[in-house]
Order: structure tokens, then C-alpha cells, then sequence
């Protein structure tokens, strides 16, 4: 069964997506992770300048994302990649993965590498899966697809508290929302699988809800759809 979570960025999405995996003891798969793994793999190991990540070349999108070299998998509910063993994991979340990110994601190469390893983790596992195609192009006949977002300034003080606690990096609100906004706008209207609210999602505005709240509000959807108890 497959239950897909897209988004905006700081929506709360991969928060919820892995307090549901927890909660209903299935996979979660974080496909942003995936994104920023090429696009770190492309310019730590291929040495591809941030103009160069614009138009990766096939055969080093095909390396860096080789099954047997790239793993990604969910360890005590975390996810690890993996690339020729060595754990990239820790250095795939910072502001300049986020932006670079954006980028390499609108590569209709790299979506489709990713689109085939993504449905071949769906096919193994009951998986949470969240990002900003899931459910209109990775997993279209996905159990349940929600749909997750809150106000932009609620996501930029998101942003803002996570950027200064993982990162110790400070920024005002408004470079907070000028930095979200910056990506959303990338996401949103890329030619490629842009981020989109199929007519099938159940929607959640989070803005003024906690993620215990949200999480409650999402799971009473879940049990209701899948008949759980
Ligand atoms: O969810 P995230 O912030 O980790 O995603 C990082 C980037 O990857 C973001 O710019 C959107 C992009 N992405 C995407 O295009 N499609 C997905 N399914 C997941 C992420």
C-alpha cells in the first residue's frame, strides 16, 4: 500500500510522512533525499560547477545513480544513502543543497532515473512517500494522497527555526520567505512534474496546527480510508 505526501517546501510534510511510517510501522521514503544526493554526488564526485549542474550529461546522471552504487534505505526511522558504501547522508541538508537542488530537479533525465527507482522501492514495501510528484506522477494510483501546506509566513518561520537549529545559520523572516519562495517558484513551474494538488488529494492546511495535530488530523483520514482500527 502506498500513501504519498506532496508539498511546499517547510510545509511539515517529511515530518508527518515519517511520524506516519512509525505510527503504521511502513517505509518512508523521503524522495527530496534522493534529489539532493545527485545533485551532491554531481558536484562532489563529478565536480560539476553550479552552471553545470543546469545540463548534467547522461552518462553521469546513469553513475550517480547506479543501484549498485546507490543505496537509499530507512534505518530506525531515518533515511541513509549510501553511495560506493560511503554514507552521504549527513551532507545533503544545508542552504546551498536546497537551492542547487531545485535546479538539478528540473532535469527531465534525473526525474525519470528517480521516477524508476522510486516505484521499485513502492513495489517491496508499504511506503509513506513524500515530495512534490508523488501522487500526480510517481505513484498515481497511490491508497491515499494528501496534499500538505500552511501560510508562507508560518513556513518561513519553519524554515527559519530549523535553518538556526540544524544549521546555526540565522536569517530574518523575510529572507526566510524569500528563500522558500525562490524554490516553491522553481518547483512549481518547471515543465517537468511540477509540484501539484491532484483533484484526488485530501488537502491540509497545517497553518496553526502543531505537527502532534497534524499528524492526528491525518491519521483519522488514514484509519477511515484503510479501514483500520
Ligand atoms: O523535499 P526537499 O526539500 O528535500 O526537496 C529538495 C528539492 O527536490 C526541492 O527543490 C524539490 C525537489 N523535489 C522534487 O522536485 N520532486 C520530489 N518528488 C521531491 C523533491
Amino acid at each position: 500500500m502506498i500513501i504519498t505526501i506532496d508539498g511546499p517546501t517547510a510545509s511539515g510534510k517529511s515530518t508527518v510522512a515519517r511520524m506516519i511510517a512509525q505510527k503504521l510501522g511502513w517505509y518512508y521514503l523521503g524522495s527530496g533525499y534522493l534529489y539532493r544526493s545527485i545533485t551532491y554526488l554531481l558536484m562532489n564526485k563529478f565536480h560539476y560547477t553550479e552552471d553545470a549542474l543546469k545540463a548534467p550529461k547522461l552518462d553521469d546522471v546513469c553513475a550517480v545513480t547506479d543501484p549498485h552504487r546507490f543505496h537509499y534505505s530507512y534505518v530506525g526511522n531515518d533515511p541513509v544513502i549510501t553511495y560506493d558504501g560511503e554514507d552521504i547522508t549527513p551532507y545533503l541538508k544545508n542552504k546551498e543543497m536546497d537551492l542547487l537542488t531545485s535546479v538539478v530537479a528540473t532535469n527531465p533525465m534525473v526525474r525519470e532515473k528517480l521516477l524508476e527507482l522510486q516505484r521499485h522501492i513502492g513495489s517491496k514495501y508499504n511506503v509513506v512517500v513524500e515530495g512534490r510528484d508523488i501522487g500526480s506522477v510517481v505513484f498515481p494510483k497511490a491508497d491515499i494522497k494528501f496534499f500538505i501546506t500552511a501560510a508562507l509566513e508560518e513556513r518561513a518561520r519553519r524554515w527559519q527555526e530549523y535553518m538556526a537549529e540544524h544549521q546555526y545559520m540565522h536569517y530574518s523572516l523575510n529572507e526566510a520567505a524569500n528563500a522558500i519562495t525562490e524554490r516553491d517558484d522553481r518547483d512549481s513551474h518547471r515543465a517537468h512534474s511540477p509540484l501539484i494538488a491532484t483533484a484526488d488529494s485530501v488537502i491540509i492546511d497545517n497553518s496553526g496546527l502543531d505537527k502532534e495535530q497534524t499528524l492526528n488530523k491525518m491519521l483519522e483520514i488514514i484509519r477511515e480510508k484503510l479501514s483500520l482500527c
